[in-house]
């Protein structure tokens, strides 16, 4: 069984005060909710203080990246023991958006992946085509290489942690959702790779996250999908009632999983 996970990526997005504003407005919203996996991910300097307020429930914080060595003479990052010092559980790593505006690749993904793991964060690896990859049919193999390339050397013991999201990068906050059906083909392709990576029981295991503008409309049809194991979302994971109502989306149509 895959416990499905939301995850709300605020990206840059709430200052300390406008953060803990949202997550008590969510907080009670949620409670009780034992059967979903919720995750938030503010910014670094609202860190420490959302996770002293989430503190004892069932919602845990995600930094939105992290760098991979322990300490030194690295101006403005922030090491993965800084991470779970400030209370974090998870990191994102590998946003198409550090893709695009901040030369990640997939070895520094694999790098910031291997610094999470080695302090017991749980990594959410990030992975998606853009428009032209898709428009020339190149989906499957972008996404392949971007897997293989960011889980490269781990143990299969680890390969089990971690969280895989796909996003395709044209469907990230422009309102383009991919239709449930292309999302479950390229799922089911990364289970596949997880599988050649590690083996067929860890694959079956692994979350494998869907995001590029999930909102309360269209939350249901996309956990329909046997392979859609949650959401990592953005604009819709900034408002309380949208957040919660995809923390609550319906089960029943997914409940084979
Ligand atoms: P979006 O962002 O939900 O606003 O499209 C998703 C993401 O980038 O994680």
């Amino acid at each position: 069984m895959r416990k499905p996970v939301i995850a709300g990526n605020w990206k840059m997005h709430n200052t300390i005060s406008e953060a803990l504003d949202l997550v008590r407005g969510v907080k009670p919203q949620v409670e009780g909710v034992t059967d979903v996996e919720i995750i938030v991910s503010p910014v670094y300097t609202a860190l420490a203080s959302v996770a002293a307020e989430l503190k004892g429930s069932n919602i845990n914080v995600a930094s939105q990246n992290i760098f991979w060595e322990e300490k030194g003479a690295f101006t403005g990052e922030v090491a993965p023991n800084m991470i779970t010092d400030a209370g974090c559980t998870h990191a994102i790593i590998g946003h198409s958006e550090r893709r695009q505006y901040f030369g990640e690749t997939d070895q520094t993904v694999n790098k910031r992946v291997k610094a999470a793991l080695s302090v017991g964060l749980i990594p959410i690896v990030c992975v998606g085509e853009t428009l032209e990859e898709r428009d020339s049919g190149k989906t499957i193999a972008v996404v392949d290489v971007q897997v293989k390339g960011g889980l490269v050397e781990l143990s299969a013991e680890d390969i089990a942690k971690i969280i895989i999201a796909y996003e395709p990068v044209w469907a990230i906050g422009t309102g383009k959702t991919a239709t449930p059906d292309m999302a479950e083909e390229v799922h089911k392709q990364i289970r596949s790779v997880v599988a050649d990576i590690s083996d067929a029981s860890i694959a079956d295991g692994t979350r494998i996250l869907y995001g590029g503008s999930v909102k309360p409309e269209n939350v249901d049809d996309l956990m329909a999908q046997p392979n859609i194991d949650g959401a990592l979302v953005g604009g819709a994971a900034l408002k309380v009632d949208s957040f919660v109502r995809l923390v609550k989306f319906d089960q029943k149509r997914s409940a084979f999983k």
